[in-house]
């Protein structure tokens, strides 16, 4: 019997990556199609001393509990809401994420989606391909302008603070919820909101109808966040009687569902939880949770530990 350790991986990760973690440990790769199924993770745990892990994977306290030579969970992601970390800390394994690495991509695809939203450039692709353009007129799709405008970022992050070191470029004003206004102020004043909270307890659906409510009708919200910190409910309904102006997200409540009402509205941006996909990020991604396994299945700290 083999005395390295064994590691679980959910995920096909690039081949040269791949390799450099076989050096030191026997992997044991999940190859279907999609994401893992949660019968199959609890039964492939068992004789684990580490998991990589996506953030479709739910690591419950049961499959820590079915796991008991685990030392490490390793996410591949900045956000770790998929993974009981109070159940792993109580028993011991070490659990880490992917921070940094993944800033600017997010903070480019925040502004992607920002002027996207406020410039209406799906909307204008959609309308191409369906053959409806009569061609260019005076009042045809007009948007709205970003210079002089405040942008209210919710969350004084990483990927916040890198949203908001962008704002001059476009002449727009950061401001932070917490820091430089109270949250029902940055509502009432902001032109765009956006979001940079990571998912708990606390933020589930903070952006509701009576945030939505609160914001300008010429608003615009952005989530790159989390799905849950925003009602989709809510936010159909505030998009469909147009008390904020348009909506752009990467991320939704019940992925990859979207909520039906989103999809017949023409004043929201949809994106398939794109945040960190770019070739370079990725690869920064998996390369730290790689080192973090291998660090700590050899005795070392890991990395980025949370
Ligand atoms: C992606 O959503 C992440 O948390 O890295």
């Amino acid at each position: 019997m083999s005395t390295r350790p064994s590691v679980l991986l959910t995920r096909r990760i690039p081949s040269a990556i791949h390799e450099r973690l076989s050096v030191g440990v026997d992997v044991d790769l999940y190859e279907g199609p999609s994401a893992m199924p949660a019968d199959e993770l609890l039964a492939r745990i068992r004789d684990k001393d580490g998991l990589i892990s996506v953030l479709t994977d739910k690591v419950t306290k049961d499959v820590l509990a079915a796991a008991e030579r685990l030392k490490v969970v390793s996410n591949i992601a900045v956000g770790y809401e998929n993974i009981d970390v109070a159940a792993a800390k109580a028993r011991q394994v070490v659990v880490t994420n992917t921070p940094d690495v993944l800033t600017e991509a997010t903070a480019e695809l925040t502004w992607a989606l920002l002027l996207s939203a406020a410039r209406r450039v799906t909307e204008g692709d959609r309308l191409i391909r369906r053959g409806a353009w009569k061609g260019w007129a005076l009042d045809f799709m007009l948007g709205t302008e970003l210079r002089g405008k405040q942008l209210g970022i919710v969350g004084r992050g990483r990927i916040g603070r890198a949203v908001a070191a962008k704002a001059p470029a476009f002449g727009m004003r950061a401001v932070f919820a917490k820091h430089d206004m109270s949250f029902d102020e940055l509502l009432v004043s902001s032109d765009v909101i956006s979001i940079h909270t990571p998912m708990t307890p606390d933020t589930r659906h903070m952006i509701d109808r009576r945030a939505l409510a609160r914001m300008k009708r010429t608003a615009i919200l952005v989530n790159t966040a989390r799905g849950p910190i925003v009602d989709e409910e809510a936010l159909a309904w505030a998009l469909r009687e147009r008390l904020i102006a348009a909506a752009a997200l990467d991320v939704y409540e019940r992925e990859p569902v979207v909520h039906e009402a989103l999809i017949g509205l023409e004043n929201v941006v949809l994106a398939p939880h794109l945040g960190s996909a770019t070739r370079e990020t990725r690869s920064a991604m998996i390369d730290l949770a790689v080192n973090n396994v291998l660090a700590v299945l050899a005795g070392r700290p890991a990395l980025t530990p949370l």
